[in-house]
């Protein structure tokens, strides 16, 4: 935090001045002061579900978990930056979608991964702390490989 008191991240690209206690979650930043829902709590802020997950400076993070005093200068990409991103458009193709709760937690580790990863192992995929309780992990494994294929794939 600068002498204001204001915290200075980016989210989606955007500079954006919070003013909230540093000990304020980012998911709150983000949904709150960024008004930005796309995120979601499932969990209530323990740490177990995976619903908040984001995108920090490339890796992907528990937003309910991290506060947003730590984060001065921070890089954040929420779901709402990943419209146009393959691990999206692959979710849909897959119709992993059910309830629909998990998905911008999930697609944000996806993206994490596949960004430090392109060719993550299933295990690796499953290892991802996200939870599913519809049931689609099948389905959601599987949008991660198709991402995975278009964006290994040369452009056309
Ligand atoms: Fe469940 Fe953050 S809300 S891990």
């Amino acid at each position: 935090l600068d002498g204001t008191g204001m915290a200075k991240l980016r989210i989606n690209g955007q500079a954006l001045e919070i003013a909230m206690d540093p000990a304020t979650p980012l998911l709150w930043a983000i949904r709150d002061a960024a008004n930005l829902t796309g995120t979601k709590q499932g969990c209530g802020g323990a740490g177990r579900c995976g619903a908040c997950t984001v995108i920090v400076d490339g890796a992907a993070m528990l937003s309910c978990a991290v506060p947003i005093g730590s984060l001065e200068g921070a890089d954040v990409t929420t779901i709402e930056g990943l419209a146009n991103h393959p691990v999206t458009a692959a979710l849909v193709a897959e119709e992993a979608i059910q309830c629909g709760f998990c998905i911008p937690g999930f697609a944000c580790a996806a993206a994490a991964l596949l960004q430090q990863n392109p060719r993550p192992s299933p295990e690796q995929v499953d290892a991802l702390p996200n939870l599913c309780s519809c049931g689609c992990q099948p389905r959601l494994r599987r949008a991660i490989a198709r991402a995975a294929g278009t964006m290994l794939a040369p452009a056309a």
